[in-house]
């Protein structure tokens, strides 16, 4: 893909984060986050944090946005990239359970983008990176 297209996606996928972060259900940690999933088709699935009072059930955006895309019929290892944004940090950085997810349901070499308020800070990771060493199989 040219490097234009691959700028122009990410814009798209950043509008689509933020809209899924105006969506996040967090009165606990007042801390939204959107991701938005490319599938290989073009379309975008999002994802937002959905929190609970008993806090250990609360959903991560990454979590929300992949499993709303099993949820829909897309296969594990088919997407394309995903987008994570967080309003409240610099650069967002996923969780160990959401990179455990991703493991087993990205491509190794799907880009995953982390942003947050300050664009220069921005992270291009693999999801492959994210978690080296990952438990896969048994
Ligand atoms: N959270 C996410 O949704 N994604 C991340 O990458 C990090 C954390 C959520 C979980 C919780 O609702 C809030 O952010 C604060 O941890």
């Amino acid at each position: 893909m040219r490097s234009e297209d691959w700028q122009a996606l990410q814009d798209r996928l950043l509008q689509e984060a933020i809209a899924a972060a105006d969506s996040a259900w967090c009165p606990h940690s007042e801390f939204p986050v959107g991701a938005a999933l490319l599938t290989a088709d073009g379309k975008v699935i999002r994802g937002c944090n959905v929190e609970n009072v008993s806090y250990g059930l609360t959903n991560c955006a990454e979590r929300s946005a992949l499993f709303s895309a099993i949820s829909q019929g897309l296969a594990p290892g088919s997407f394309k990239a995903l987008l994570v944004y967080a309003p409240k940090v610099p650069v967002i950085s996923p969780c160990g359970a959401c990179r455990q997810v991703m493991v087993e349901l990205l491509a190794q070499d799907c880009p995953v983008i982390c942003v947050g308020h300050d664009s220069a800070a921005t992270r291009h990771w693999t999801a492959g990176q994210l978690l080296p060493g990952a438990f896969i199989e048994f």
